[in-house]
């Protein structure tokens, strides 16, 4: 435990100066080593090194180029450099990519294009943002990630790639993989939260399912996209595009555990991110690119800067002018250039310059013919027509966009039991502006989704129940100012015998670009809730929102919260199926929901600092709880469970061992549920201090009433693998606590030690 005076002295002068830095070179992020597995063989490599070999240079830069073709159908009038920059590359058939493309016609029609124009005859790889879904739109990641399922995300990502395969994409811009610590960051709802273990389990699933690994009929695969590498979810204040200034060891610790899996699942891209990391942008940090993903991690991929971020290399003030700003990401390890046509552009002078090893284009180059030639487009790069009226919104889709719609729902609060409701009711009022709201469950960055394909929480609700049971008045919209529509919706509450009230936040308030400050319900949401409330009547209050909300005001005041994120289209039946019981609730949070913006950044992966909070002179607050509103892992049930019996089969244990820890878990209320068992464990006494918990590992199980299941986790040395003060991930020998529970912040503890 106690680190060698020797490492001491080596860490104090890599402190003093300032250049300590971290190597991943044991670890197994808690899973397992790099598989080895080379996702490029040597066969596709020698094809594309062999077509590089016969390339002119103009022809290499513009297959290292990327346009928005949709910007151009949006705008097209607009002319300017960009747009004849795409169309020169187009009708010389030198393009490497487009993307935003209207459908599979035009991609066809673009492609053919493409491949009679070039010498060559090289197809283009076309991509596009396909989040959570494509014209079948899951809910948002974040509520995804809520189910704790990952097999769900694998095949959910696999039906999205399906559909937006048949539609003429090659490539999918996701998953999005940022940790992130900030509910005021709009992209929060894109993320799949706030732990690096349960994120790199959720991009695993999420690669795999998106390339089709497993899901390929025919001979249709897609290339994945895990964005945005790396920190930007660690935007400073939540303000989206921020400054990120983090430790080293905060970005290979927290940060960068789901990239790595990424690319151990084979992802076939990857995206660099707009922001600056500890001052060198994403796309011009050599770190980042060449010694961590390409160095330590052997990633064989494309990487792909963000919307036009060379160009705002000179705004971030890296790059004296565009030429300097392509100079900068080709020696930094950015392979293709998303719309700012620097690469095009410049490369050829830098290289003619000698400022550029032309050696550095032929690699990226090679890089992206290997991705194209590992999708078959060389053999077939048409898509055959008449799929996407089979796949897109195929029955098969749509009950899954159900059951991942269910399974992400959190229920936060459910007092007396209030919830489920019967369908016998004889009144209920439906409120909210959430209500018959069609728009915003698709939830932000759905761009293929169309609000007629959603149901309604109201028409969800409709399929329970008769007209005559229900009573609507919408009450207020989501942004209104004004309170004159609440006498009506108050008046329904009145004649009901309890009302469920859908509240939350429009697309526009997530998602990129859209961070906020205030984390309560906007509008006069609030006031709507609180004036239902005095009505003496149950509220049932759904929440729909991009991200956790801070209202502890409102877990005072409502007799049940269902937090329903944005569900996506099959959003009011899954809610429905929750109301009313047919299924039980079993998402649990992947992030924590603050009681106020003012005790952000919160999270559960904390360290214990030297004064924990309690009275005067702790780390606390004098005018609010430290604890936030729901931990991370909460989430309620319609049945309880106990949690007994946590036995370890052993209390001391080598490095080269393994140890099994189980616990049982019974479901002691009157109907079936599910449960997501969770597995933390605690370095007790490392060379550098740690968190109090590290998820390490989760269950997700089905108990019937009274019945009992007796839960095993294996640990081994990976799991408790830290970054000491050797600078190297290895498990440290000493006392180690582990805590199996519902939850991040209840649990049956053991202790046990490892030994040398
Ligand atoms: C910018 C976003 O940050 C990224 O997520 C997206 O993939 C690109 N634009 C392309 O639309």
């Amino acid at each position: 435990m106690v680190t060698s005076l020797y490492l001491q002295a080596v860490l104090q002068m890599r402190q003093a100066k300032g250049q300590q830095r971290y190597s991943d070179a044991k670890f197994s992020g808690g899973v397992r080593q790099l598989s080895g597995k080379h996702w490029i063989t040597p066969e596709i490599r020698n094809k594309a090194k062999a077509l590089v070999a016969q390339m002119t240079l103009e022809e290499k830069v513009g297959q290292m180029s990327q346009f928005d073709w949709g910007f151009h159908a949006i705008n097209p009038d607009a002319g300017g450099e960009i747009n004849n920059l795409m169309r020169l590359l187009i009708d010389r058939g030198w393009v490497g990519s487009l993307f935003n493309l209207s459908g599979a016609e035009e991609a066809n029609e673009l492609q053919r294009k493409v491949i009679e124009n070039s010498r060559l005859r090289i197809p283009m790889i076309t991509g596009r943002d396909v989040i959570h879904g494509y014209r079948s739109v899951f809910p948002i990641p974040l509520a995804m990630s809520s189910s704790w399922n990952p097999g769900l995300i694998e095949q959910t990502a696999a039906a999205a790639s399906r559909e937006a395969a048949s539609d003429g994409i090659h490539w999918v811009f996701a998953p999005m993989i940022d940790i992130t610590r900030d509910p005021r960051w709009g992209r929060i709802a894109e993320s799949m939260g706030e732990d690096p273990y349960l994120g790199g389990v959720m991009a695993d699933a999420w690669v795999r399912g998106a390339q089709l690994d497993r899901w390929s009929d025919d001979r249709r695969s897609v290339a994945g996209c895990p964005k945005h590498y790396a920190g930007y979810g660690f935007a400073e204040a939540g303000r989206d595009y921020n400054t990120v200034d983090v430790s080293d060891r905060v970005l290979r610790e927290v940060i960068l555990p789901p990239f790595r899996r990424a690319v151990e699942a084979g992802a076939l891209g990857i995206m660099a991110s707009f922001n600056e990391l500890n001052g060198i942008p994403a796309c011009a940090n050599k770190y980042l690119l060449t010694t961590i993903l390409r160095e330590e991690w052997g990633f064989e991929g494309i990487v792909v800067s963000d919307y036009n971020a060379l160009a705002e290399l000179l705004v971030h003030g890296i790059a004296k002018d565009p030429k300097e700003a392509a100079e900068l990401a080709i020696k930094a390890g950015t392979d293709m250039d998303m719309h700012s046509g620097f690469y095009f552009r410049y490369l050829p002078e830098l290289v003619a310059e000698g400022r550029v090893d032309e050696r550095l284009v032929d690699q990226a180059v090679e890089r992206i013919l290997a991705v194209k030639f590992k999708l078959g487009l060389f053999d077939n790069p048409y898509v055959d027509l008449s799929l996407k009226s089979r796949v897109i919104l195929s029955e098969e889709h749509v009950g899954l966009a159900r059951q991942a719609a269910r399974e992400s729902i959190v229920l936060l609060k459910n007092e007396n039991g209030i919830l489920p409701l019967s369908k016998n009711i004889r009144k209920l009022a439906l409120i909210g502006p959430m209500m018959k709201n069609r728009r915003d469950p698709l939830g932000c960055w759905a761009p293929d989704g169309k609000e007629d394909d959603v149901v309604s929480l109201y028409d969800g609700i409709l399929a329970k129940l008769s007209a005559d049971q229900v009573l609507y008045a919408e009450g207020c919209g989501i942004l209104d100012r004004s309170r004159e529509k609440f006498d009506e919706a108050l008046e329904a509450v009145e004649q009901a015998d309890a009302a469920v009230i859908a509240v939350g936040e429009s697309i526009e308030l997530s998602g990129e670009g859209n961070s906020r400050a205030e984390l309560d319900l906007p509008g006069e949401q609030r006031a709507l809730v609180e004036a239902a409330v005095r009505t003496g009547k149950p509220v049932i209050v759904v929440l729909m929102s991009g991200r956790p909300l801070a209202v502890g005001w409102l877990d005072e005041q409502a007799a049940a919260i269902l937090h329903a994120w944005h569900l996506g289209i099959q959003s009011g039946r899954a809610i429905a199926d929750v109301l009313f019981g047919d299924n039980g609730p079993s998402g649990r949070l992947t992030v924590t929901f603050p009681r106020s913006v003012g005790q952000i950044p919160i999270y559960y992966y904390r360290k214990n600092t030297g004064r924990p909070p309690g009275g005067n002179y702790t780390s606390r607050y004098v005018d609010m709880p430290t604890k936030p509103l729901y931990p991370f892992g909460y989430g309620l049930s319609y049945t309880t469970f106990a949690y007994r019996n946590l036995k370890l089969d052993r209390t001391g244990m080598r490095l080269s061992d393994a140890l099994t820890a189980t616990v049982e878990v019974t479901n002691t209320g009157s109907v079936a549920g599910e449960e997501v068992v969770q597995l933390y464990v605690r370095d007790v006494a490392a060379s550098v201090t740690q968190p109090l918990k590290r998820l390490k590992g989760f269950a997700k199980i089905r108990l019937e009433p009274g019945e009992t299941k007796a839960v095993s986790f294996r640990i081994t040395a990976d799991d408790l693998a830290i970054i000491g003060a050797s600078g190297e991930w290895a498990a440290e020998p000493g006392a180690f606590r582990l805590m199996i529970g519902p939850n991040s912040e209840e649990g049956l503890e053991a202790d046990f030690i490892l030994e040398e």
